[in-house]
């Protein structure tokens, strides 16, 4: 006697007519015609269940600060990260603790069950930090926060960021951060990512760099990084984020680059929306994408993610915790509309970021924790299309979230009286 079975359910891999045994927090048995019973029965009426969706690449103690104190007139990247500087010393732990506790929230609503947030280490009160650690706590029945120490002024450029960031990781923090393209040189910069490695391999961490976020071809701190994880045996425990410089560079250096990434195992994070909304901006026309090279780099067997990056905060007005949303705008940008790129753009927010994480029991298998989205489609590439409704979201075992179908209701003569946007099938 199981307490859940899932019935009929299409999987990510095209598995069909698929049933979910699930007892307790874990999932018993994923076949065909189950022959067991359970407590509770759900009928998944052939629609896409997935393992959760994951974001690799969030800012948790700036999102929903969005007008506080003022809104980014102009848009751009530097305006926000002055912004940022202007709300800093604003900043109560509550504060933060409290939006980012009400985007768990939305997140959760959204099958977003894993998220790596950096937190900004350049404010000595790490009032961000203590929040975010609290917040983690709070969370961990729902929602695995990965916490990475962010120093977004620079480890070397902002005096004392890197006692700050030691501190930080002292404290608790998992993930070693940097930004090496905002270090005063390209040299400080590869300085701070060769120091910056080194901590990690010191501490056993993983490393998440912010890495050439520019359109400056000449940014080539992403190569120091491969190399740094390689001499310092980090093999597939390094990610490069954002990666922008890549899209504007030679592609007869790229043609080095992307192997020597793929000998160090090195992960990378595009970040769709907010890369599509910031680069490109010292630009005339033709005016430059500026996402990474994201369909070279999974052919070179690159794990890729997409990351959300920014929900309503001083560098993006836009977003709802919706990886669908992130792999939406990420398969146009990289123009990845192929059979096999579009289910590609799926696995980038769901088993890529959940690799990248490490995430245990990740995925819909024997063993694996019970941990699960009904989406209101039936495949990933409808589920992208549509932004599919979350019928059910499920946390070790428990439907945690719940939204109802979506359908329009027709008022026309002579034709249906509901219309779902999904489609047809007989
Ligand atoms: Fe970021």
């Amino acid at each position: 006697m199981l307490d859940l079975i899932i019935r009929g359910a299409n999987l990510p891999d095209g598995r069909q007519g698929i049933d979910i045994g699930i007892q307790g927090s874990r999932i018993a048995a994923v076949e065909p015609a189950l022959e067991a019973s359970a407590a509770q029965e759900i009928d998944a009426k052939s629609r896409l269940v997935s393992p959760p969706f994951v974001d690799a690449h969030f800012h948790m103690d700036a999102t929903l600060s969005l007008g506080l104190p003022r809104l980014n007139q102009s848009g751009t990247l530097l305006e926000g990260i002055a912004l940022w500087g202007e709300l800093k010393p604003l900043l109560t732990q509550e504060a933060i603790a409290e939006r980012a506790l009400a985007y768990c929230d939305w997140a959760i609503a959204k099958g977003l069950l894993a998220v790596r947030s950096h937190v900004d280490v350049c404010d000595p009160r790490l009032l961000a930090v203590d929040a975010l650690l609290e917040v983690k706590k709070k969370v961990k029945p729902y929602l695995d926060l990965q916490i990475v120490a962010f120093p977004q002024d620079g480890v070397f450029r902002s005096p004392g960021a890197m006692e700050l960031l030691k501190t930080a990781l002292d404290r608790g923090v998992d993930v070693v951060g940097g930004i090496p393209h905002f270090e005063r040189t390209m040299a400080d910069g590869a300085a701070a990512v060769r120091a910056l490695c080194e901590l990690a391999a010191e501490r056993g961490l993983l490393v998440d760099m912010h890495c050439d976020e520019t359109d400056d071809p000449m940014s080539r701190h992403v190569e120091t990084l491969a190399c740094e994880t390689q001499r310092l045996g980090l093999q597939g425990r390094v990610t490069g984020s954002h990666l922008t410089s890549m899209h504007s560079m030679d592609n007869c250096y790229v043609s080095k680059l992307i192997p020597l990434m793929a000998e160090a195992r090195l992960n990378a994070i595009a970040n769709p929306l907010i890369n599509i909304t910031i680069q490109g901006r010292h630009d005339t026309y033709p005016k430059r994408r500026g996402m990474t090279r994201v369909p070279e780099l999974m052919a070179a067997g690159i794990t890729v993610a997409f990351g959300h990056d920014c929900v309503m905060d001083p560098w993006y007005g836009m977003g709802s915790g919706d990886m669908l949303e992130v792999a939406h705008m990420g398969l146009h940008v990289a123009q990845m509309t192929g059979q096999d790129a579009m289910r590609a753009c799926f696995a980038a927010v769901t088993e890529n970021p959940a690799r990248i994480l490490g995430l245990e029991g990740y995925g819909i298998a024997p063993g694996k924790n019970a941990d699960m989205v009904i989406l209101q489609a039936a495949d990933p590439v409808e589920a992208i299309r549509v932004r599919a409704t979350r019928l059910a979201v499920l946390r070790r075992g428990k439907v945690v979230a719940e939204t109802p179908a979506q359908t329009a209701r027709l008022n026309l003569p002579g034709r249906p009286e509901t219309v779902d946007f999904l489609r047809k099938r007989s």
